[in-house]
């Protein structure tokens, strides 16, 4: 049976393509000190969802690659070939049901891995994965793209999910990450993992969740790991009666772990916030002062995931609230299970895509970087409703010391991708270097990768790497210096 889509305009239609393009056309001048690889995870159906009201999360994983090197620039993209994937394609359907429902599913693939692996590209130990929090990292050749498989860690890794979001310390290479939902859909187990800078297990925390909630991700310190739920809730009934796996319960509090990581279960502490602290979806950054754990991270009190519904049944209203940036403070020598809530840089509206300098992860720090819908920027009029509602048009570089922020815009019919910092040169200080990420310009339907000076956002692009096609939506990045 042919394959056929509903009608979904320009961007948002399925890209089914995987290229190669080397020594891409470059506009402008390449930094001479550029060299290593900007990796990107995506979201790209290859055949449509088998139920219409089905969220683009559950699409499948591809990942591209831009290599930089001696002046010039290589492209490649490739699907990651999970199980779910090669199991479709051997079906010429679409076999797997709504996100994270097993029951929605063709009984043939039911119990089968359900993987996408479409959120974070992350290299670790000389290894590249593509991750996706409710399954285990899918390991892929760091060069080809093509796949190996999912990778338990050589065996040592006992749970059946594990976070897209985990965190390198800059400062001793380990890789620290954690895994909800740890013993299979709607289980409360949760798990910690602190692996070496060879990827070797060296401790693992396991302990029960107040609540079973997206976790989507976390922040560290050099001493702690802070694990956030999300307000978003589910259960066996849920997934039994056929629905999507989460719903948000607007009574739900925020509750955050603070876990030492190198303790035990006894030394797990929950802190309780409220209803309107419970959505927050990403980091940016935290560090320990003494016996204080302080975080940074943008939130806000109601659901901004469109495709979810609250528990009741009824649309979540994203007009009506926004999230800030904002500073919690976690006093571990205080008995109180509260925190301490700063809002940060006048309350402005920000998103939930944040970034940092990542060799300053763990330690106080100045910049981070967000990627930001601004209609106050120049939006060409045909393409105002997507650009203004659909897609964010601008990055951001926040100074929190002195509140300052500078922007870029890449052009009034573009959209943008995350953006991704790389230091100018290895010694460089925070903030010295560039900004990189895809840019998609909705008027010629085609991408593009810009470098901007992270010192100075307001002059534009350095350099525009030319595709002579459009890619597909990314989720999040991941840079490698050579
Ligand atoms: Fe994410």
């Amino acid at each position: 049976m042919a394959v056929k889509f509903a009608n979904t305009p320009g961007f948002f239609a399925p890209m089914r393509f995987e290229a190669q393009v080397d020594d891409c056309i470059v506009e402008g001048e390449l930094p001479a000190g550029l060299r290593g690889t900007f990796y990107r995870s995506c979201a790209d159906r290859r055949f449509p969802p088998l139920y219409p009201h089905d969220t683009p999360y559950n699409s499948d994983g591809a990942v591209d690659l831009f290599r930089f090197y001696d002046g010039n620039v290589d492209f490649r993209s490739r699907y990651v070939k999970t199980p779910r994937y090669l199991a479709e394609r051997a079906a010429h359907k679409p076999l797997f049901g709504l996100y994270r429902n097993r029951f929605t599913s063709d009984p043939a693939v039911r119990n089968l891995s359900h993987n996408t692996a479409n959120t974070t590209p992350i290299v670790h130990g000389g290894m590249l994965f593509s991750m996706k929090e409710e399954s285990l990292p899918t390991r892929l050749d760091p060069y080809t793209l093509e796949t190996i498989g999912e990778w338990d860690f050589g065996g040592t890794l006992k749970s059946t999910s594990f976070t897209a979001h985990p965190k390198q310390d800059p400062l001793t290479g380990e890789l620290i990450a954690f895994a909800y939902e740890a013993k299979g859909d709607c289980t409360d187990d949760l798990a910690v993992f602190v692996f070496d800078q060879d990827a070797q297990l060296t401790n693992e925390i396991w302990f029960k969740s107040p609540v079973v909630s997206m976790m989507h991700d976390m922040a560290i310190t050099a001493s702690h790991v802070i694990l956030p739920t999300t307000g978003m809730v589910t259960s066996m009934q849920r997934l039994q009666n056929g629905e999507l796996h989460w719903a948000y319960d607007p009574a739900q509090p925020a509750y955050v772990a603070i876990v030492p990581r190198k303790g035990t279960a006894s030394d797990v502490r929950w802190f309780k916030g409220t209803p309107d602290q419970a959505m927050l979806v990403h980091t940016t950054n935290a560090w320990s002062e003494g016996n204080k754990v302080i975080m940074e991270a943008p939130v806000a009190g109601d659901n901004f995931h469109p495709y979810f519904l609250r528990v009741d049944g009824t649309k979540s209203n994203p007009s009506s609230y926004y999230p800030t940036m904002r500073r919690w403070t976690f006093d571990l020598d205080s008995d109180k299970d509260s925190w301490e809530e700063e809002i940060l840089f006048g309350g402005i509206k920000v998103t939930s895509f944040s970034r940092i300098d990542d060799r300053f992860l763990t330690q106080p720090f100045r910049y981070s970087y967000m990627l930001m819908n601004d209609p106050s920027l120049p939006i060409n009029r045909d393409f105002a409703d997507t650009l203004a509602v659909r897609v964010s048009n601008a990055w951001f570089r926040f100074d929190h010391h002195t509140g300052a922020i500078e922007k870029f815009s890449a052009g009034e019919t573009h959209g943008m991708s995350e953006p991704q910092f790389v230091p100018r040169h290895k010694g460089a200080p925070e903030g010295d270097g560039y900004l990189l990420g895809v840019v998609n310009d909705f008027r010629e339907q085609r991408s593009e990768l810009v470098i901007v000076d992270a010192t100075d956002l307001a002059a534009g692009a350095i350099a525009k790497v030319k595709l002579p096609f459009r890619l597909h939506m990314q989720v999040h990045g991941w840079w490698v210096a050579d």
